[in-house]
């Protein structure tokens, strides 16, 4: 679906997995700004109160699809640019928050979160390289796990770290072409991705006792960085790799009750 508010001189934006949490946030934000949207998920009526939400401030183009699909990149960017006519900046936001640890993981979650995450990534990547011209850029959503690992992570980690290599080589090959590539790592953010462990005590102790901050992270921190890189603001930042998260995976941070809590030690990986 479209609306009818649209703006030939209007950047346009990709967004994936932009019909909740931090891609919905990063949709707002550029919507904001006069930015074009074409906005992909799976669940076509998640899309449209986007489009609802959205229309009105800018154009908007929909498409109810698996990222994981082998088609879904190639459909996307056709949309595109049926609708819009060119493409500005692809944010690659989509992921699989599956989660376990190495000798734990089927393959049936294996290939999922693989498909999704890496491949899906991948695929949007190459199908919007061939559109793109220069002053365009990619922004790629990772993790912090994807950068120093995680407990009990697995594929996750192992992926997000994957989308790290892949943004750095993509500054190597098209930075020259004037096409940038970055990344951004958030930590823990309360989404739907995350809510099953809001009350998990490990989850306030990373944003509260490991955080040398004073508040948890928001989707729009992670919307406001993705922003900045795809503005002019962000114009010579290529093959970055940006944290989100307080300052949590920079400072090796224990607040004072925690440096000097009881140690409790972890269950050992294989048993
Ligand atoms: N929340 C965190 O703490 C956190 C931390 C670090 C990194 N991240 C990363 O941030 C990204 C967004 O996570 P989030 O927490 O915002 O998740 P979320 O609130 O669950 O939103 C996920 C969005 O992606 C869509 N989506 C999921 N799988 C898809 C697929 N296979 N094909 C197309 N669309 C898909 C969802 O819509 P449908 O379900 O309708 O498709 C939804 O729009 C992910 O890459 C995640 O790994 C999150």
């Amino acid at each position: 679906m479209e609306n009818k508010n649209t703006n030939a001189a209007a950047p346009v934006v990709l967004i994936t997995g932009a019909s909740a949490g931090i891609g919905e946030a990063t949709a707002q934000r550029f919507a904001r700004e006069g930015w074009r949207i074409v906005a992909v998920a799976r669940r076509a009526e998640k899309l449209a109160r986007l489009a609802e939400n959205i229309a009105g401030a800018t154009g908007i183009a929909t498409l109810a699809a698996d990222v994981a699909a082998p088609g879904t990149a190639r459909q996307a960017i056709d949309l595109t640019m049926e609708r819009f006519g060119r493409l500005d900046c692809l944010v690659n936001n989509a992921g699989s928050g599956r989660w376990a640890p190495v000798h734990a993981t089927e393959d049936a979650m294996l290939d999922e979160v693989v498909d999704i995450s890496l491949k899906g990534t991948f695929r949007f990547c190459r199908a919007a390289l061939g559109v793109m011209k220069p002053g365009a850029c990619i922004v790629t959503v990772g993790s912090t796990f994807g950068l120093l690992g995680g407990l009990d992570g697995g594929i996750y980690c192992a992926v997000k770290a994957g989308l790290v290599g892949l943004t750095q080589t993509m500054a190597a090959q098209y930075g020259a072409s004037g096409i940038r590539a970055n990344l951004v790592a958030p930590g823990v953010i309360k989404t739907d991705m995350t809510k099953d462990y809001w009350d998990a005590p490990f989850f306030t102790r990373i944003n509260q006792e490991m955080t040398p901050f004073d508040r948890e992270g928001t989707c729009e921190d992670v919307a406001n960085a993705i922003y900045f890189l795809a503005s002019d603001q962000g114009s010579y930042i290529n093959g970055q790799s940006i944290a989100l998260d307080g300052g949590w995976s920079t400072t090796k941070y224990l607040c004072k009750d925690a440096m000097l809590a009881e140690r409790v030690p972890h269950a050992k990986a294989a048993e």
